[in-house]
Protein backbone atom coordinates (compact mmCIF):
# COMPACT_ATOMS: atom_id res chain seq x y z
CA UNK A 1 0.00 0.00 0.00
CA UNK A 2 1.50 3.25 -0.83
CA UNK A 3 1.67 6.01 1.85
CA UNK A 4 1.81 9.15 -0.44
CA UNK A 5 4.30 10.46 -2.31
CA UNK A 6 7.49 12.32 -2.05
CA UNK A 7 9.71 14.22 -4.91
CA UNK A 8 12.45 12.19 -6.54
CA UNK A 9 15.30 14.66 -6.39
CA UNK A 10 18.57 14.61 -8.38
CA UNK A 11 21.88 15.85 -7.96
CA UNK A 12 20.64 19.24 -9.16
CA UNK A 13 18.33 19.59 -6.72
CA UNK A 14 20.73 18.67 -4.13
CA UNK A 15 23.14 21.50 -5.21
CA UNK A 16 20.31 23.78 -4.96
CA UNK A 17 19.79 22.69 -1.66
CA UNK A 18 23.66 22.51 -0.82
CA UNK A 19 23.56 26.48 -1.77
CA UNK A 20 20.29 27.75 0.01
CA UNK A 21 22.34 25.86 3.71
CA UNK A 22 25.60 28.06 2.51
CA UNK A 23 23.78 31.03 2.46
CA UNK A 24 21.77 30.23 5.94
CA UNK A 25 25.39 28.78 7.62
CA UNK A 26 25.89 32.72 7.08
CA UNK A 27 23.54 33.95 9.74
CA UNK A 28 23.12 30.24 11.50
CA UNK A 29 26.95 30.40 12.51
CA UNK A 30 26.87 34.14 14.16
CA UNK A 31 23.61 33.32 16.63
CA UNK A 32 24.63 32.47 20.13
CA UNK A 33 24.83 29.01 21.71
CA UNK A 34 21.95 30.18 24.04
CA UNK A 35 19.69 30.94 21.29
CA UNK A 36 20.48 27.46 19.25
CA UNK A 37 19.87 25.79 22.43
CA UNK A 38 16.64 27.82 23.06
CA UNK A 39 15.25 26.82 19.84
CA UNK A 40 16.76 23.03 20.47
CA UNK A 41 14.92 23.09 23.35
CA UNK A 42 11.53 24.22 21.17
CA UNK A 43 12.15 21.47 18.93
CA UNK A 44 12.41 18.66 21.39
CA UNK A 45 9.12 19.46 23.54
CA UNK A 46 6.99 19.93 19.78
CA UNK A 47 8.28 16.41 18.72
CA UNK A 48 7.09 15.51 22.49
CA UNK A 49 4.28 17.22 22.13
CA UNK A 50 3.35 15.01 18.27
CA UNK A 51 5.09 11.41 19.75
CA UNK A 52 1.85 9.73 18.21
CA UNK A 53 1.25 11.31 15.39
CA UNK A 54 5.32 10.73 14.95
CA UNK A 55 5.15 6.70 16.31
CA UNK A 56 2.53 6.06 13.52
CA UNK A 57 4.56 7.43 11.02
CA UNK A 58 7.05 5.78 11.84
CA UNK A 59 5.70 2.45 12.25
CA UNK A 60 3.93 2.68 8.59
CA UNK A 61 6.79 3.52 6.87
CA UNK A 62 9.15 1.11 8.56
CA UNK A 63 6.97 -1.51 9.98
CA UNK A 64 8.34 -1.83 13.33
CA UNK A 65 5.05 -2.21 16.21
CA UNK A 66 4.10 0.80 18.00
CA UNK A 67 5.45 0.41 21.17
CA UNK A 68 9.09 0.26 19.40
CA UNK A 69 8.48 2.96 17.49
CA UNK A 70 7.45 5.38 20.06
CA UNK A 71 10.14 4.19 22.08
CA UNK A 72 12.30 6.03 19.14
CA UNK A 73 10.40 8.81 19.26
CA UNK A 74 11.44 9.27 22.80
CA UNK A 75 14.85 8.18 21.71
CA UNK A 76 15.28 10.56 19.55
CA UNK A 77 14.66 13.11 20.85
CA UNK A 78 16.80 12.68 23.87
CA UNK A 79 19.07 13.49 21.31
CA UNK A 80 17.63 17.17 20.67
CA UNK A 81 17.36 17.75 24.17
CA UNK A 82 21.11 16.41 24.81
CA UNK A 83 22.41 18.96 22.38
CA UNK A 84 20.15 21.91 23.71
CA UNK A 85 21.99 21.19 26.66
CA UNK A 86 25.76 20.82 25.34
CA UNK A 87 25.18 23.88 22.70
CA UNK A 88 26.59 25.82 25.56
CA UNK A 89 29.35 24.14 26.49
CA UNK A 90 31.65 24.26 23.05
CA UNK A 91 34.42 25.91 25.33
CA UNK A 92 37.79 26.82 24.07
CA UNK A 93 41.00 26.70 25.56
CA UNK A 94 43.85 29.12 26.68
CA UNK A 95 46.87 27.88 26.37
CA UNK A 96 50.03 28.66 28.34
CA UNK A 97 52.38 31.32 26.57
CA UNK A 98 55.54 30.07 25.30
CA UNK A 99 57.01 33.56 25.32
CA UNK A 100 56.07 36.54 27.56
CA UNK A 101 54.69 38.53 24.70
CA UNK A 102 52.63 35.59 23.22
CA UNK A 103 49.15 34.59 24.26
CA UNK A 104 48.09 31.26 22.62
CA UNK A 105 43.78 30.92 22.48
CA UNK A 106 41.62 28.11 20.31
CA UNK A 107 38.05 28.83 20.09
CA UNK A 108 35.62 26.39 18.25
CA UNK A 109 33.74 27.09 15.39
CA UNK A 110 30.97 25.37 13.12
CA UNK A 111 32.72 23.27 10.34
CA UNK A 112 29.93 24.76 8.03
CA UNK A 113 27.37 22.78 5.88
CA UNK A 114 27.10 19.37 6.95
CA UNK A 115 25.61 16.58 4.54
CA UNK A 116 23.65 13.98 6.37
CA UNK A 117 22.76 10.67 5.05
CA UNK A 118 20.19 8.55 7.35
CA UNK A 119 19.15 4.80 7.46
CA UNK A 120 15.90 3.73 7.36
CA UNK A 121 15.93 1.28 10.36
CA UNK A 122 15.88 4.28 12.80
CA UNK A 123 14.08 6.31 10.39
CA UNK A 124 13.60 9.39 13.38
CA UNK A 125 16.44 8.69 16.16
CA UNK A 126 19.15 8.41 13.48
CA UNK A 127 18.19 11.91 12.41
CA UNK A 128 17.73 13.52 15.49
CA UNK A 129 21.47 12.46 16.70
CA UNK A 130 23.39 14.07 13.76
CA UNK A 131 20.78 17.21 13.38
CA UNK A 132 21.00 17.92 17.12
CA UNK A 133 24.73 18.27 17.18
CA UNK A 134 25.23 20.01 13.74
CA UNK A 135 22.78 22.66 14.58
CA UNK A 136 23.65 22.69 18.31
CA UNK A 137 27.82 23.62 16.98
CA UNK A 138 26.13 25.74 14.54
CA UNK A 139 25.90 23.90 10.96
CA UNK A 140 23.68 23.98 8.51
CA UNK A 141 22.32 20.64 6.74
CA UNK A 142 21.22 19.14 3.80
CA UNK A 143 19.43 15.76 4.50
CA UNK A 144 19.15 13.05 2.34
CA UNK A 145 17.05 10.26 3.83
CA UNK A 146 16.25 6.91 3.39
CA UNK A 147 14.32 6.22 0.66
CA UNK A 148 12.24 3.81 2.36
CA UNK A 149 11.45 6.07 4.78
CA UNK A 150 11.39 9.81 4.07
CA UNK A 151 8.08 11.06 6.33
CA UNK A 152 9.26 10.90 9.46
CA UNK A 153 12.27 12.72 8.45
CA UNK A 154 9.42 15.59 6.54
CA UNK A 155 7.55 15.33 10.12
CA UNK A 156 10.65 16.58 11.98
CA UNK A 157 11.62 19.69 9.63
CA UNK A 158 7.81 20.20 9.87
CA UNK A 159 8.55 20.41 13.62
CA UNK A 160 11.91 22.25 13.13
CA UNK A 161 9.94 24.67 11.45
CA UNK A 162 7.15 25.65 14.07
CA UNK A 163 9.65 25.52 16.87
CA UNK A 164 11.49 28.51 14.13
CA UNK A 165 14.69 26.97 13.49
CA UNK A 166 14.94 29.59 10.42
CA UNK A 167 14.23 28.25 7.01
CA UNK A 168 17.54 26.56 5.74
CA UNK A 169 19.18 25.35 8.57
CA UNK A 170 17.42 22.00 7.92
CA UNK A 171 17.46 20.95 3.98
CA UNK A 172 15.69 17.53 2.87
CA UNK A 173 16.61 15.70 -0.66
CA UNK A 174 14.27 13.25 -0.98
CA UNK A 175 15.05 10.34 -3.55
CA UNK A 176 14.34 7.18 -4.77
CA UNK A 177 16.53 3.67 -3.65
CA UNK A 178 18.16 3.89 -7.31
CA UNK A 179 19.62 7.95 -6.93
CA UNK A 180 22.88 7.62 -6.76
CA UNK A 181 23.76 11.21 -7.23
CA UNK A 182 22.59 13.15 -4.88
CA UNK A 183 24.92 11.09 -2.23
CA UNK A 184 28.02 11.85 -4.49
CA UNK A 185 27.14 15.58 -4.57
CA UNK A 186 27.29 15.60 -0.88
CA UNK A 187 30.65 13.90 -0.61
CA UNK A 188 32.59 15.67 -3.47
CA UNK A 189 30.92 19.02 -3.33
CA UNK A 190 33.50 21.68 -2.16
CA UNK A 191 30.51 23.50 -0.01
CA UNK A 192 29.84 20.91 2.07
CA UNK A 193 32.28 20.47 4.67
CA UNK A 194 31.53 17.66 6.57
CA UNK A 195 29.65 14.49 6.01
CA UNK A 196 27.95 11.98 8.35
CA UNK A 197 26.64 8.58 7.35
CA UNK A 198 24.68 5.52 9.22
CA UNK A 199 24.44 2.59 6.76
CA UNK A 200 26.27 -0.16 5.74
CA UNK A 201 29.84 -0.50 5.44
CA UNK A 202 30.27 -0.72 1.26
CA UNK A 203 28.17 2.48 1.02
CA UNK A 204 30.97 3.93 3.72
CA UNK A 205 34.16 3.07 1.84
CA UNK A 206 32.35 4.70 -1.46
CA UNK A 207 31.53 7.98 0.30
CA UNK A 208 34.82 7.78 1.96
CA UNK A 209 36.72 7.53 -1.40
CA UNK A 210 34.59 10.51 -2.69
CA UNK A 211 34.50 12.42 -0.14
CA UNK A 212 38.85 12.74 -0.11
CA UNK A 213 38.48 14.66 -3.71
CA UNK A 214 37.76 17.08 -0.98
CA UNK A 215 38.99 15.99 2.20
CA UNK A 216 35.39 15.99 3.73
CA UNK A 217 35.59 15.89 7.43
CA UNK A 218 33.13 12.68 7.50
CA UNK A 219 31.72 10.25 10.19
CA UNK A 220 30.52 6.92 10.02
CA UNK A 221 28.35 4.73 11.82
CA UNK A 222 28.62 1.28 9.31
CA UNK A 223 28.01 -2.39 9.91
CA UNK A 224 28.24 -4.37 12.52
CA UNK A 225 28.69 -8.10 13.40
CA UNK A 226 28.49 -8.18 17.20
CA UNK A 227 29.26 -11.06 19.80
CA UNK A 228 27.16 -11.43 22.37
CA UNK A 229 29.01 -13.91 24.90
CA UNK A 230 27.51 -15.54 27.70
CA UNK A 231 30.13 -17.03 30.56
CA UNK A 232 29.33 -20.44 32.68
CA UNK A 233 29.12 -18.00 35.24
CA UNK A 234 26.74 -15.04 34.15
CA UNK A 235 23.23 -14.67 35.36
CA UNK A 236 21.31 -16.88 33.07
CA UNK A 237 17.71 -15.09 33.59
CA UNK A 238 19.41 -11.59 32.69
CA UNK A 239 21.65 -13.07 29.78
CA UNK A 240 18.80 -14.21 28.22
CA UNK A 241 16.25 -11.19 28.59
CA UNK A 242 19.58 -9.17 27.11
CA UNK A 243 20.11 -11.27 24.24
CA UNK A 244 16.34 -10.69 23.28
CA UNK A 245 16.58 -7.01 23.82
CA UNK A 246 19.59 -7.08 21.88
CA UNK A 247 18.60 -9.45 18.79
CA UNK A 248 15.34 -8.64 18.21
CA UNK A 249 14.49 -4.76 18.48
CA UNK A 250 13.28 -3.50 15.44
CA UNK A 251 13.57 -7.41 14.16
CA UNK A 252 16.80 -7.44 14.66
CA UNK A 253 17.43 -4.94 11.94
CA UNK A 254 19.74 -3.33 14.35
CA UNK A 255 23.99 -2.33 13.65
CA UNK A 256 24.27 -2.93 17.48
CA UNK A 257 22.25 -5.84 17.33
CA UNK A 258 24.14 -9.19 18.25
CA UNK A 259 25.23 -11.32 14.95
CA UNK A 260 26.81 -13.59 16.83
CA UNK A 261 25.46 -15.49 20.52
CA UNK A 262 28.66 -17.31 21.60
CA UNK A 263 27.64 -19.19 24.93
CA UNK A 264 30.33 -20.92 26.95
CA UNK A 265 29.55 -24.91 26.95
CA UNK A 266 28.42 -25.68 30.59
CA UNK A 267 25.20 -23.80 30.07
CA UNK A 268 25.09 -24.17 26.28
CA UNK A 269 22.09 -26.54 26.86
CA UNK A 270 20.03 -24.29 29.27
CA UNK A 271 20.44 -20.92 27.45
CA UNK A 272 18.95 -22.55 24.19
CA UNK A 273 16.54 -23.95 25.95
CA UNK A 274 15.44 -20.64 27.95
CA UNK A 275 15.95 -18.73 24.85
CA UNK A 276 13.83 -20.97 22.66
CA UNK A 277 11.21 -20.84 24.78
CA UNK A 278 10.94 -16.62 24.64
CA UNK A 279 11.41 -16.50 21.19
CA UNK A 280 8.33 -19.24 20.54
CA UNK A 281 6.67 -16.59 22.40
CA UNK A 282 6.64 -13.62 19.67
CA UNK A 283 3.98 -12.19 18.23
CA UNK A 284 4.59 -11.10 14.20
CA UNK A 285 2.39 -9.29 12.34
CA UNK A 286 1.85 -6.04 11.30
CA UNK A 287 3.06 -2.71 13.70
CA UNK A 288 0.01 -1.92 14.49
CA UNK A 289 -1.82 -4.57 15.65
CA UNK A 290 -1.38 -5.27 19.64
CA UNK A 291 0.78 -7.74 20.89
CA UNK A 292 3.14 -8.13 17.56
CA UNK A 293 6.78 -7.84 19.12
CA UNK A 294 8.00 -8.77 15.19
CA UNK A 295 7.23 -6.76 12.10
CA UNK A 296 7.74 -6.96 8.95
CA UNK A 297 11.41 -6.86 7.23
CA UNK A 298 12.17 -3.53 5.60
CA UNK A 299 12.05 -5.21 1.60
CA UNK A 300 12.26 -8.51 -0.13
CA UNK A 301 15.82 -8.30 -0.66
CA UNK A 302 15.87 -8.54 3.07
CA UNK A 303 13.85 -10.96 3.32
CA UNK A 304 16.06 -13.15 0.61
CA UNK A 305 19.60 -12.28 2.69
CA UNK A 306 17.97 -13.70 5.45
CA UNK A 307 17.08 -16.85 3.88
CA UNK A 308 20.16 -17.20 2.13
CA UNK A 309 22.30 -17.17 6.05
CA UNK A 310 19.60 -19.45 7.37
CA UNK A 311 19.72 -22.02 4.88
CA UNK A 312 23.57 -21.33 4.46
CA UNK A 313 24.06 -22.23 8.46
CA UNK A 314 21.51 -25.52 8.01
CA UNK A 315 23.57 -26.67 4.94
CA UNK A 316 26.46 -26.68 6.66
CA UNK A 317 25.42 -28.43 9.59
CA UNK A 318 23.71 -25.81 12.05
CA UNK A 319 20.58 -27.12 13.64
CA UNK A 320 17.65 -25.54 12.88
CA UNK A 321 15.90 -25.28 16.53
CA UNK A 322 12.61 -22.76 16.11
CA UNK A 323 11.83 -20.79 13.20
CA UNK A 324 13.42 -20.34 9.65
CA UNK A 325 10.65 -20.07 7.24
CA UNK A 326 10.00 -17.10 5.22
CA UNK A 327 5.70 -16.27 6.16
CA UNK A 328 4.59 -14.51 2.87
CA UNK A 329 5.35 -10.70 2.17
CA UNK A 330 8.50 -9.20 4.27
CA UNK A 331 7.79 -11.28 7.44
CA UNK A 332 10.18 -14.28 8.52
CA UNK A 333 10.02 -16.28 11.29
CA UNK A 334 11.56 -15.14 14.53
CA UNK A 335 14.66 -18.13 14.51
CA UNK A 336 16.68 -19.69 16.63
CA UNK A 337 20.39 -21.89 15.23
CA UNK A 338 22.42 -23.34 17.30
CA UNK A 339 25.86 -25.33 16.89
CA UNK A 340 26.96 -23.08 14.34
CA UNK A 341 30.48 -22.58 13.39
CA UNK A 342 32.94 -20.31 11.86
CA UNK A 343 32.24 -21.57 8.27
CA UNK A 344 29.13 -20.37 7.95
CA UNK A 345 27.95 -16.98 6.36
CA UNK A 346 26.78 -15.34 9.48
CA UNK A 347 30.37 -15.78 10.93
CA UNK A 348 31.56 -13.04 8.45
CA UNK A 349 28.50 -11.29 7.09
CA UNK A 350 25.69 -9.17 9.12
CA UNK A 351 22.18 -10.98 8.95
CA UNK A 352 20.17 -7.93 9.96
CA UNK A 353 17.19 -10.47 10.76
CA UNK A 354 15.48 -11.83 13.33
CA UNK A 355 17.85 -15.42 13.36
CA UNK A 356 19.41 -15.60 16.79
CA UNK A 357 22.89 -17.98 15.85
CA UNK A 358 24.43 -19.74 18.71
CA UNK A 359 28.21 -21.18 18.90
CA UNK A 360 29.43 -22.64 21.73
CA UNK A 361 32.81 -21.90 23.54
CA UNK A 362 35.21 -23.77 26.04
CA UNK A 363 37.06 -20.82 27.69
CA UNK A 364 37.59 -17.26 27.87
CA UNK A 365 40.62 -17.30 25.25
CA UNK A 366 38.75 -18.95 23.19
CA UNK A 367 35.50 -16.55 23.26
CA UNK A 368 37.71 -13.48 23.09
CA UNK A 369 39.53 -15.09 20.04
CA UNK A 370 36.23 -15.68 17.98
CA UNK A 371 34.52 -12.29 19.40
CA UNK A 372 37.54 -10.29 17.48
CA UNK A 373 37.75 -12.43 14.30
CA UNK A 374 35.50 -10.01 12.40
CA UNK A 375 36.80 -7.05 10.11
CA UNK A 376 33.70 -4.89 11.93
CA UNK A 377 33.96 -3.11 15.64
CA UNK A 378 30.78 -1.77 16.36
CA UNK A 379 29.03 -3.20 19.46
CA UNK A 380 30.35 -6.63 21.99
CA UNK A 381 28.39 -8.12 24.69
CA UNK A 382 28.78 -10.11 26.94
CA UNK A 383 27.51 -11.50 30.57
CA UNK A 384 29.56 -12.86 33.58
CA UNK A 385 29.56 -11.80 37.25
CA UNK A 386 33.47 -12.33 37.67
CA UNK A 387 34.96 -8.80 38.22
CA UNK A 388 38.54 -9.71 36.99
CA UNK A 389 37.14 -11.45 34.06
CA UNK A 390 34.51 -8.12 32.91
CA UNK A 391 37.94 -5.91 32.95
CA UNK A 392 39.56 -8.44 30.87
CA UNK A 393 36.84 -8.96 28.47
CA UNK A 394 35.82 -5.49 28.66
CA UNK A 395 39.59 -4.66 27.75
CA UNK A 396 39.97 -7.28 25.30
CA UNK A 397 37.54 -6.99 23.30
CA UNK A 398 37.86 -4.96 20.13
CA UNK A 399 34.54 -3.21 19.67
CA UNK A 400 33.83 0.69 20.23
CA UNK A 401 30.88 0.19 22.92
CA UNK A 402 30.67 -2.88 25.30
CA UNK A 403 27.66 -3.87 26.91
CA UNK A 404 28.05 -5.44 30.11
CA UNK A 405 25.50 -7.52 31.51
CA UNK A 406 23.36 -5.28 28.92
CA UNK A 407 21.82 -6.07 26.33
CA UNK A 408 21.55 -1.88 25.14
CA UNK A 409 24.34 0.40 24.83
CA UNK A 410 22.83 3.52 22.83
CA UNK A 411 21.84 6.94 25.46
CA UNK A 412 22.17 10.62 24.18
CA UNK A 413 24.76 10.65 26.76
CA UNK A 414 27.24 8.09 26.02
CA UNK A 415 29.40 7.69 23.01
CA UNK A 416 27.95 5.49 20.01
CA UNK A 417 30.13 4.67 17.23
CA UNK A 418 32.49 1.77 16.40
CA UNK A 419 36.12 0.76 15.58
CA UNK A 420 38.13 -1.06 12.45
CA UNK A 421 35.84 -1.40 9.81
CA UNK A 422 32.36 -0.52 11.51
CA UNK A 423 33.22 3.44 11.38
CA UNK A 424 34.89 6.84 12.43
CA UNK A 425 33.84 9.35 15.03
CA UNK A 426 31.44 9.22 17.71
CA UNK A 427 28.00 10.68 17.80
CA UNK A 428 25.75 11.99 20.89
CA UNK A 429 27.74 12.59 24.29
CA UNK A 430 29.78 15.16 25.18
CA UNK A 431 32.25 14.17 21.98
CA UNK A 432 29.20 14.19 19.85
CA UNK A 433 29.18 17.96 19.66
CA UNK A 434 33.21 17.75 18.82
CA UNK A 435 32.03 15.93 15.29
CA UNK A 436 30.59 19.68 14.20
CA UNK A 437 33.24 21.63 15.69
CA UNK A 438 37.09 22.98 14.10
CA UNK A 439 39.14 24.36 17.05
CA UNK A 440 41.00 27.57 15.70
CA UNK A 441 44.45 29.10 17.20
CA UNK A 442 44.49 32.02 17.75
CA UNK A 443 48.37 33.56 18.53
CA UNK A 444 48.64 36.84 19.72
CA UNK A 445 51.56 39.26 20.33
CA UNK A 446 50.46 41.51 22.82
C1 LIG B 1 21.70 1.54 14.51
O1 LIG B 1 21.29 0.41 14.37
O2 LIG B 1 22.30 2.10 13.59
C2 LIG B 1 21.49 2.36 15.75
C3 LIG B 1 20.93 1.63 16.88
C4 LIG B 1 20.87 2.43 18.16
O3 LIG B 1 21.09 3.65 18.20
O4 LIG B 1 20.61 1.81 19.18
Amino acid sequence: MALGEVPEMNGEDCKAAIEVATTAFKTWKKTTAKSRSDLLEKWYQLIIQNKEPLAQILTAENGKNLVEARGEIDYGASFIKWFAEEARRSYGDVIPAPAPDKRLLVIQQPVGVVGVVTPWNFPNAMITRKLGAALAAGCTTVLKPAPETPFSALALCELANQAGIPAGVINIVTTSKYTKEVGKELATSEKVHKLTFTGSTAVGKLLMEQGASTIKRISLELGGNAPFLVFDDADLDAAVDGAIACKFRNTGQTCVCSNRMLIQSGIYEEFSRRLIEKVKKFKVGHGFEDGVTQGPLITEAAVAKVKRHVDDAVSKGATLAHGGRHMGGNFYEPTVLLDMNTSMVISSEETFGPVAALYKFESEEEAIELANDTPFGLAGYFYSRDMGRIWRVAEAMEVGMVGVNSGSVGFESAPFGGIKQSGLGREGSKYGLEEYLEKKLICMTI
